[in-house]
């Protein structure tokens, strides 16, 4: 097809619109990489009196998402408004006016995702979603094409920016978590509501589809287990070192024959390891492929402009698309993965690290031992620090091997005992390079 332009509408213009636009500012080059130049027609927001970017031409702005929908000039409509209404139905409309879809939007994906890629692949659209995962880490090209021809046993993710911000500031600075998360807001990282970020449903929808590209399993309704990072404090981390780990936000998939183990959550990693390394806004993938091994991806998972780049990208490789008459090349589809059964991680074993607040008596070590030994539950370390200015003990335990249902039924009943004063906390140590 012989095009001078490609026209382009954007649904919502915050952090991630803003750096949309300025990326496709730089027209030269973007010119010189499609073979046409991509031009923005419409750009809907809800507030016509916010205050924008030198970069957004005001004259472009709407609050009426159809003026981007019903464009004739409009070949990709982006969508970064987030939340899942009316986002699913701005997508939906988009693809049924025939136009090329460019989305950020993990929980979008991960609540509608197989309706919205099949309809895209029913029509030959495109529907791309690289900004959605890791934010500038290019790891779902990856997943679609790099490894198309390979087998992903594992993924091992820090896929949340805000979290990974979060538990390092904790970590380095002491400082609350609830100070830290309003600064990750204001830093463009977290989520319109940062619970999605701290609580791990953000990392969840990420999961749900990596899992769709590396395992073929519904986006949907291939649901991992869910913890969140709220539990954690600054003795964690030191106790966690002292015992030759990090804390990480991790997101684990691994499958095991027609079963994957889906996780998300606070995880103790090896020090020694590659993930242990990645602190603040950066984010990660370790994946661990049947033929090709190991294989890592690195970079900033969240703010404005990395997240951009993802976006424009897609906005390029759709263009092309549109250039060669390929669009709609073969959305990811859970065909082969519809059978596959996603489990929690309570029925493999690994060590685990505990903290039991308890009061400080004698006899309370013996009762806990007790309670875990009746669960099979053998203890490798246990400190007591009773340094801090209360009545009360922290004890810390790390576990041998054991399955994490047992450590949740041998915790349940330990924090029924009047010994105990708060919430156990639990952790899994995940060792990626575990078979
Ligand atoms: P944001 O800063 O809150 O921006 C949202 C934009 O959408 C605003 O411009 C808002 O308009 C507009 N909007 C919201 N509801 C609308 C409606 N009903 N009609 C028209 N416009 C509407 O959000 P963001 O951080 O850019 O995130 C956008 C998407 O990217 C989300 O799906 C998010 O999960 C994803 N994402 C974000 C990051 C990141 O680092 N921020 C990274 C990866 C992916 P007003 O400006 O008038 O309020
Ligand atoms: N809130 C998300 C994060 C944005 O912190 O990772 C990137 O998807």
């Amino acid at each position: 097809m012989d095009r001078t332009s490609i026209g382009v509408g954007l649904i919502g213009c915050g952090t991630v619109g803003t750096g949309v636009l300025r990326l496709l500012s730089h027209e030269d080059e973007i010119r010189a990489r499609v073979g046409c130049s991509l031009r923005v027609h419409k750009i809907a927001v809800r507030d016509l009196e916010a205050e924008r970017d030198d970069v957004v031409d005001k004259s472009l702005l709407t609050t009426s998402v159809s003026d981007v929908l019903t464009h004739p000039e409009i070949d990709v409509v982006v969508e970064v408004m987030g939340g899942i209404e009316p986002a699913r139905r701005v997508v939906a409309d988009a693809l049924k006016h025939g136009k090329q879809v460019v989305t950020a939007n993990k929980a979008l994906l991960a609540a509608h995702g197989d309706v919205l890629l099949s309809y895209a692949d029913q029509h030959d659209l495109d529907l791309m979603f690289e900004a959605s995962v890791a934010g500038g880490i290019p790891v779902i090209r990856a997943l679609r094409s790099s490894l198309a021809s390979d087998r992903v046993q594992s993924i091992h993710g820090i896929i949340n920016g805000t979290s990974n911000y979060v538990l390092t500031e904790v970590e380095q600075s002491g400082a609350s978590l609830d100070e830290v998360v309003k600064e990750a807001q204001k830093l463009g990282y977290a989520e319109a509501d940062p619970s999605a970020d701290v609580d791990g449903f953000d990392a969840a929808a990420k999961l749900q589809i990596l899992m769709c590209l590396a395992f073929g399993t519904s986006v949907t309704q291939a649901t991992p287990e869910v913890r969140s990072i709220v539990p954690l404090c600054s003795i964690d981390f030191e106790y966690a070192r002292s015992f030759g780990y990090r804390i990480k936000p991790l997101a684990v998939a691994r499958k095991d024959g027609d079963q994957i183990e889906a996780w998300v959550g606070p995880a103790l990693v090896p020090e020694e390891h590659v993930l242990a390394g990645v602190s603040g806004v950066y984010n990660a993938c370790y994946l661990n492929s049947q033929a090709v091994g190991p294989l890592l991806f690195y970079g900033q998972g969240a703010g404005m402009m990395a997240t951009a780049v993802s976006v424009v990208a897609d906005v390029i490789d759709t263009s092309r698309n549109l250039i060669a008459g390929a669009t709609g090349r073969r959305q990811p589809a859970a065909e082969t993965g519809a059978s596959i059964l996603v489990v929690d991680s309570g029925r493999s074993a690994r060590p685990h690290y505990l903290r039991l607040t308890v009061e400080d008596r004698p006899g309370v070590l013996g009762r806990i031992a007790t309670a875990l030994g009746a669960h099979q539950i053998s203890i490798q370390s246990l400190v007591q620090d009773d340094h801090r200015p209360n009545t009360n003990a922290e004890i810390m335990i790390l576990t041998h091997d054991v399955l994490g249902s047992d450590v949740m039924k041998a915790v349940a009943e330990i924090d029924r005992s009047a010994d105990v004063r708060a919430a156990t906390l639990v952790l899994p140590i995940e060792d990626p390079e575990r078979a």
